[in-house]
């Protein structure tokens, strides 16, 4: 493949694409259902995590510039949009941040510098999230 060719560099290519990104997922919901700290986050969650592993590994895919099918399976829908009737509050937006960055250590890419980058954005976002 030459250079004009070669698709762009995109963080979901640096991250290890959708394989790392589902390792990641998965160990997050995992955490949320069983460590006792994340008891109030996981309570706001349906029983069955099943279609949120792939809803969040498939909107992950495409934030991080990989395969946009989450997009556009999801027209016009906003991330911060759709959590805003949820009650995300600041306990359970830091408990959110917490257990993706510690599923982000423990599952994510070798290139710790890229973790840290990754957990801080979603921090970002998830405490956006949060309404006293
Ligand atoms: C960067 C931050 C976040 C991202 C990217 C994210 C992403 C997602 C995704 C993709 C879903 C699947 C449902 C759908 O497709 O609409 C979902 C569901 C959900 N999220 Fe988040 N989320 C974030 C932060 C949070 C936080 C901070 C909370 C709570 C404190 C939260 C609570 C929930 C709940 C309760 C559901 C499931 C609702 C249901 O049971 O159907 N999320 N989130």
């Amino acid at each position: 493949m030459n250079a004009e060719s070669a698709p762009p560099s995109t963080p979901y290519v640096a991250l290890g694409g959708s394989e790392v990104i589902g390792r990641i997922v998965d160990r997050f919901y995992d955490l949320m259902d069983t460590e006792p700290q994340y008891r109030p986050l996981r309570a706001m969650h349906a029983e069955d995590l099943t279609p949120m592993r792939v809803s969040l590994a498939g909107w992950l895919c495409a934030w991080a510039g990989g395969p946009r099918d989450w997009f556009e399976q999801n027209p016009g829908k906003c991330m911060m949009s759709a959590h805003r009737g949820l009650r995300v509050n600041h306990e359970t937006a830091t408990q959110w941040a917490d257990a993706i960055a510690r599923a982000v250590a423990e599952c994510g890419p070798a290139d710790q510098a890229l973790g840290k980058a990754m957990a801080e954005r979603l921090e970002l976002m998830a405490q956006a999230m949060a309404r006293p």
